[in-house]
């Protein structure tokens, strides 16, 4: 299988480019928050988010060349995800971040939740710069999906009894929403036509979702070296509601799941577990579109019509 850097590699350039750019993008701000905002962009993340914008526009582009809109689009996705890390982070009491101490650590709360809305505020400014009233709409909805995601976690935090739809809901938003819209603007920036977006945005949201539910699983698989955040797998399955894990504490009747615990042998009886249950391992494909609360929400069968009215 490939591996990021290896998808990567055609756009490897651009993205080294656009790391640069995004430091000089930060305007000027307190001296503090400045220092807060680039703090992340310094450490440096896998840029996947970037990386796909980048991608598309160079495979949709006739002659194959990047212009700036579609590179300040890049830009501004990187920048939108870096603001959800800052405020996530604060919300889950994470320590480190990208191998590095997270910005509420290094800092302190108060500055973390300022930088976020800083970088978020920073991204809004150069949105509303590309001219383009659909892509503001499309990036907008996203820094809403990811405030509405965040609540919904926090809502289901520790519910044992949630269902597949919500955390898929929820996934949506908190992930899916901005690589399916950034998708979708590459495309509505280069004028692509109205079947080609849907599928850019289909694409994009598949991805996405993949995506979250991947992370989910290398929270309790992977290490913390792996992961460059603290690998507390017990806590962070509980908080973000993996669902098969819930669907194995369903098994207890016990809306804790406390008897599961306590039953429990260890991590690798847990991990077995929930690889045993339903949903992402098992036949019933989490990614069909049909599955999606948002589609079934509206009717239609593509979820299209559901996009379309989220995003007037
Ligand atoms: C982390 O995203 C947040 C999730 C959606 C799970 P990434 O794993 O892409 O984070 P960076 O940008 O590489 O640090
Ligand atoms: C990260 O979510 C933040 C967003 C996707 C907005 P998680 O809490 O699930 O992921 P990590 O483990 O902190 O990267
Ligand atoms: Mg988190």
């Amino acid at each position: 299988m490939a591996t990021v850097a290896e998808l990567l590699q055609p756009v490897e350039a651009d993205l080294d480019a656009l790391l640069a750019d995004l430091r000089s993008l930060i305007g000027a701000g307190h001296p503090i928050l400045q220092a807060a905002a680039e703090h992340l962009f310094a450490a440096g993340g896998k840029r996947l988010r970037p990386g796909i914008v980048l991608l598309i526009s160079r495979a949709i582009a006739p002659d194959g060349d990047l212009g700036p809109r579609h590179r300040r689009l890049a830009e501004i996705t990187e920048m939108i995800h870096t603001a959800s890390l800052v405020h996530d982070d604060v919300v889950d009491g994470a320590a480190t971040r990208r191998g590095v101490d997270t910005v509420h650590s290094r800092f302190n709360h108060r500055v973390a939740v300022l930088a976020g809305d800083f970088l978020f505020a920073q991204a809004s400014w150069h949105l509303a710069n590309l001219d383009d009233l659909e892509v503001v709409k499309l990036l907008s909805r996203v820094i809403m999906d990811l405030a509405d995601g965040e609540v919904k976690q926090g809502l289901f935090r520790y519910d044992t009894g949630q269902s597949f739809e919500t955390y898929l809901e929820k996934s949506y938003c908190k992930t899916a929403s901005l690589i399916a819209n950034s998708a979708r603007a590459a495309g509505v920036l280069t004028g692509l036509a109205a079947q080609q977006l849907d599928d850019l945005y289909r694409f994009g949201r598949q991805l996405g979702l993949a995506f979250q539910v991947v992370d989910d699983i290398l929270d309790f698989t992977g290490s913390d070296q792996q992961l460059g955040k603290p690998a507390d797998r017990i806590r962070r399955i509980l908080a973000s509601g993996a669902t098969n894990c819930s669907d194995a504490c369903r098994e207890f009747s016990d809306p804790c799941g406390a008897q599961f615990w306590r039953n429990l042998r260890g991590e690798a009886e847990l991990v077995e577990r929930v690889q045993a249950g339903r949903g992402v391992l098992c036949g019933e494909d989490p990614l069909d579109l049909r599955a999606d609360p948002l589609t079934r929400e509206r009717g239609d069968e593509r979820g299209v019509t559901a996009y379309r009215s989220r995003c007037r």
